[in-house]
């Protein structure tokens, strides 16, 4: 999940100095605030600092991410089939370099302490962007598109798929240990369409990976209607929002996948105790053994208080090691 962020006074040092976009571009910035939750927070992984938009703004879009004005937008919507045709792939060792110098700066003052997840958007949350220009209540206008001309929109998503694919695997490339697909609007749809029109796309890219061998998680917001379906794409690990609840979804799964997830992340405006006992229960569901990464079960929020965000994983590395580990003495009799 995203992990870096407006709650650290350090990642708003920097933020001072530069705009957003300016910080994804200049890849020793992003490498530094890549690297913070990792010396501040103590985290077990770092992902790598950048944005999903940055690709479809390489595809020719133009994006604004201005100061407190609702967040990042594109100059001109996608809205229709001439400005899907000309959308371009693009080859992400040049027009995406400043995301692979990230990569290879991170992982350089990472020096091996932990892996480096690189990412993306879904095809699907990608397009959901695109068309609308920005982040929206209905999405009118992707669903518009997937309603009344369902071919135009495989066509966007077909070419998206590419594009992502062909980033991922230059990150992959550039040195990312893992590879994280970030699908926050497949919950927009029903089963059907979700399966549709984003998980398809996924599975797809996913299947270009896997020679690679290096591990994919896939997170679905708001698809615990679809779990067996997210199963079936190909991932190596599901990432749970905090709805679903992780001992009945290990139920279903099995040994298959691994899971990630999946506190709620306004537990952590709560006090110590509160996230405590919620890093408690979803240690208690998920039960002993292994296939498990505590995470967040969606980004981390900007006024999060970090001394609870240090508490929090506190709890979780001296509590997953009571709850995980089987007991001695399970299963045989004394
Ligand atoms: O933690 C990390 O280092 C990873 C960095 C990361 C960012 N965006 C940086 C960012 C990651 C993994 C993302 C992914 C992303 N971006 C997603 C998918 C994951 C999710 O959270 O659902 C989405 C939907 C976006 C699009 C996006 N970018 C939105 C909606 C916003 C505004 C949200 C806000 O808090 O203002 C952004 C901007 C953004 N991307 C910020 C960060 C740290 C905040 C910008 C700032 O003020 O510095």
């Amino acid at each position: 999940m995203r992990q870096a962020g407006r709650y650290l006074p350090e990642y708003r040092a920097v933020r001072e100095k530069v705009d957003f976009l300016t910080l994804c571009k200049t890849p020793e910035l992003a490498a530094t605030v890549t690297v913070q939750p990792v010396e501040i927070i103590g985290v077990d992984a770092a992902i790598v600092f950048s944005d999903i938009l940055v690709l479809p703004e390489a595809m020719g879009l133009t994006l604004f991410v201005e100061e407190g004005r609702g967040g990042p937008r594109f100059g001109e919507p996608i809205r229709s089939r001439p400005a899907i045709d000309r959308l371009v792939l693009p080859d992400p060792a040049t027009d995406l370099r400043f995301v692979m110098d990230a990569v290879r700066t991170s992982t350089r003052e990472l020096r091996n302490r932990v892996p480096l997840i690189g990412f993306a958007g879904s095809p699907w949350t990608l397009a959901a962007y695109m068309v609308e220009g920005r982040g929206s209540k209905d999405f009118r206008h992707i669903k518009g598109l997937v309603y009344d001309s369902p071919r135009d929109a495989h066509v966007l998503l077909g070419k998206l798929a590419q594009a992502v694919g062909d980033y991922l695997l230059a990150q992959i490339d550039a040195g990312a240990d893992a590879i994280q697909i970030f699908d926050t609007w497949g919950g927009l749809l029903g089963k059907d369409e979700f399966e549709e029109f984003s998980l398809q796309y996924i599975s797809s890219v996913v299947s270009r990976l896997n020679d690679r061998r290096v591990p994919i998680i896939v997170f679905c917001k708001d698809c615990g209607f679809a779990l067996e379906s997210i199963v079936a794409s190909g991932a190596d690990v599901i990432s749970l929002d905090w709805r679903t609840d992780i001992g009945e979804a290990r139920s279903a799964v099995g040994h298959r996948v691994a899971l990630q997830g999946n506190l709620d992340p306004v537990l952590l405006f709560a006090n110590e105790r509160s996230i405590q006992s919620g890093v408690q229960r979803i240690l208690e569901k998920f039960g002993f053994g292994n296939g498990h990464i505590f995470n967040l079960g969606h980004g981390i929020l900007p006024d999060t208080p970090v001394a609870n965000v240090r508490a929090f994983v506190e709890a979780v590395k001296s509590l997953s090691v009571v709850y995980h580990r089987e007991p001695v003495g399970v299963g045989k009799s004394v």
